[in-house]
């Protein structure tokens, strides 16, 4: 996820137990341009490995480059964004722009699967809206272009993040492929992971906010509730030492606010905490706020 799924936190979700990691959207033309807000995103450390890297773009020629770049510099898989809704994004053609033209997507993946040996995944929506849900379609296509593995988050790109998931249309894609499907979309805790795979038959879940202020969802359901409780704490601190270790310093402070803010969510006065921790003036005395918002809450820091 853009602005989230940075090292840190890709990190902590490692440490909680998540399987294979996603890198955040990568502009394939700013990376091959050496943006260095770019070439950050697409940096990993070993530990996170299996990690795909996600590429953003509407080029041919530019995302195959780009991929082979990645694969160059350690990507075990990269993954091709088809379901960003960012009006700006899909202005140019990319992100879910790409599910409303099959030929053209067609002539993409030829293009990234001819550039890399890795495994080659595509992230899709439904559809582009209500009248045009073609994941299965691209699906298909996407197979027969040698596509790996088909990631779907099944609301249209009018839906945006709203209103339910359609769980169905990846039960669609299950049927209409054979790589594997990973679903993806409101997937909040193991027993809707679970319901997910039962329901619609996917190989895999992908989850995305239900893992924000919640790293813990990756972890070992059989663990006694207790235990899993009483670690939170020592994850969250963790989580708060790697965003100051790895993010440069005044990105690491808006960093600290936001998954802090996440992670007070559920506790008692959460929106006083939060308006508190957004006022806060270094990463010390957000620390610090979080903490005492949290003992107040009577949990066991
Ligand atoms: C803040 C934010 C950033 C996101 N960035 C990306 C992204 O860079 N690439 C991507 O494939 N999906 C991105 N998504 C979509 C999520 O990966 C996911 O498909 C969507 O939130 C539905 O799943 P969920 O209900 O588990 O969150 C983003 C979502 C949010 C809320």
């Amino acid at each position: 996820m853009a602005g989230v799924t940075n090292a840190p936190f890709r990190l902590v979700a490692r440490e909680c137990g998540a399987g294979p990691l996603t890198s955040e959207e990568i502009d394939a033309r700013a990376l091959l341009q050496g943006s260095a807000r770019t070439l950050a995103l697409a940096r990993s450390l070993p530990e996170e490995r299996p990690i795909a890297m996600q590429l953003l773009g509407a080029d041919p020629d530019v995302l195959a480059e780009a991929a082979r770049r990645l694969e160059a510099e350690g990507a075990d898989a990269i993954d091709l964004n088809m379901g960003c809704p960012v009006a700006k994004i899909v202005a140019k053609g990319q992100g879910a722009a790409l599910m409303r033209d099959p030929l053209g997507a067609a002539l993409l993946f030829r293009a990234v699967r001819k550039a890399v040996t890795v495994p080659f995944t595509i992230k899709i929506r439904g559809g582009w809206d209500d009248r045009t849900v073609n994941a299965a379609e691209i699906a298909r296509i996407a197979e027969a272009e040698g596509v790996d593995a088909v990631t779907v988050h099944p609301r249209t790109r009018s839906q945006q993040f709203t209103g339910r998931a359609p769980w169905e249309i990846i039960a669609e894609v299950v049927d209409a492929v054979r790589v594997p499907v990973i679903g993806n979309g409101d997937v909040r805790s193991r027993a809707d992971a679970r319901a997910m795979r039962e329901a619609t038959g996917c190989a895999a879940v992908m989850i995305g906010r239900g893992a924000l202020g919640a790293p813990w969802i990756f972890s070992d359901s059989t663990e006694p509730r207790v235990t899993r409780d009483r670690r939170r704490p020592s994850i969250i601190r963790r989580h708060c030492d790697l965003i100051e270790a790895l993010i440069p310093a005044g990105h690491a402070l808006v960093q600290l606010k936001k998954h802090l803010a996440w992670y007070s969510s559920g506790l008692p006065f959460a929106a006083r905490l939060r308006q508190d921790l957004f006022a806060a003036a270094d990463t010390t005395q957000v620390r610090e706020i979080f903490w005492s918002g949290w003992s107040d809450a009577g949990a066991s820091a």
